[in-house]
């Protein structure tokens, strides 16, 4: 199969696509997929410098949420079936024409939503409805404020933000311009921030917050971890809240059900789509993790696997 391999790690340009790469074994309990798009994250780029969390040994296919067609089902698997559309989330894999995965990362992508959407609309979506409507519990016109609003999460969280009735504004880069635009435009404080970037732009972003105000903390995709003066917190009796996905489907299943059905209704209607910043295919892989490495990106983007080369 085609699949963009890393055989060592790097840059993204160690990347390479080769034509002959085998298709990855189908045991019992597993799903073999045919890619249609595969979404580009930040997180495939740590992998491929191996700078992520955690290591994956090369060689192997980056590429985390996918899109497209079952093409065959191991043993004891009833709950998808060879044609079933889906998409899902694996650590790697993704970009790559078939991937192997077990059952429970897939969902059925409902009619009338083509793969590049469906690839894009994984794991921010699902965060920014999570955060959006358990952690912080945001009401109709509440004043809501999303960091790292270009990036794939912070945009999502202004889509949901305003779907469930908010006052949303939408905060990108310095910390300088964060504070004054603030201040400017919440002169009495803000009910709720949404911080996926952390770094410099949290602090100010919580001073901004009205008494009893809600900081939720999602990610660092400034690459620090902000320490917070929890004087400012005790001062204004503010709510410090945290979001991690594993951790609260398993131990909120009954809510993380209801977002995770409620978000597919929502997709399914045309009511939510992600914004696609850029597509790429499969063949500029290297251009497209690039890209996100730049930081580039606005809202997500997407690599068109089984687009053909030339057609
Ligand atoms: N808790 C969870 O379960 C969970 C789930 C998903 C993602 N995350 C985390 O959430 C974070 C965001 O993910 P994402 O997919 O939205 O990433 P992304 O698409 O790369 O967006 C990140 C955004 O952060 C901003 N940013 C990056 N570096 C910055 C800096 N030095 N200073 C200020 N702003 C900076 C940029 O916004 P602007 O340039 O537009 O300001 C960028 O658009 C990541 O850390 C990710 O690991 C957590």
């Amino acid at each position: 199969m085609r699949a963009a391999v890393c055989r060592s790690y790097g840059d993204p340009d160690v990347v390479t696509v080769e034509k002959d790469f085998p298709v990855p074994g189908l045991h019992a309990g597993q799903v073999q997929v045919r890619v249609g798009a595969a979404a580009v994250n930040f997180p495939d780029v740590l992998l491929v410098a191996d700078k992520y969390q955690m290591s994956v040994p090369p060689p192997f296919v980056p590429g985390s949420e996918f899109a497209g067609v079952v093409a065959a089902v191991g043993d004891e698997v009833n709950t998808v079936a060879v044609g079933d559309r889906v998409f899902g989330t694996a650590l790697v894999g993704a970009f790559a024409e078939e991937i192997v995965v077990s059952p429970e990362a897939l969902t059925a992508t409902p009619d009338g939503v083509e793969d590049w959407a469906a690839a894009a609309f994984g794991v921010a979506h699902r965060t920014a409805i999570h955060v959006v409507r358990s952690v912080a519990r945001v009401q109709p016109e509440e004043e809501l404020v999303v960091l790292g609003a270009g990036g794939g999460v912070g945009l999502a969280t202004v889509q949901l933000g305003a779907l469930f009735g908010a006052s949303v504004t939408a905060v990108a880069s310095s910390a300088e311009k964060l504070d004054v635009a603030l201040r400017d435009a919440h002169p009495a404080g803000v009910d709720v921030v949404v911080d996926p970037v952390g770094g410099g732009l949290a602090e100010p972003a919580l001073r901004s917050l009205r008494w009893a105000g809600r900081f939720v903390t999602v990610g660092y995709a400034s690459g620090t971890i902000p320490r917070i003066p929890l004087n400012l917190v005790m001062l204004k009796g503010i709510h410090v809240l945290g979001f991690q996905m594993l951790s609260f489907a398993t131990n909120a299943p009954d809510e993380f059900g209801r977002n995770e059905a409620d978000l597919i209704d929502l997709l399914s209607s045309g009511r939510v789509l992600p914004h696609i910043g850029r597509r790429f295919s499969l063949d500029e892989v290297v251009a497209a993790l690039q890209f996100v490495a730049d930081g580039r990106a606005i809202g997500k983007v997407v690599l068109d696997v089984s687009r053909v080369p030339g057609r």
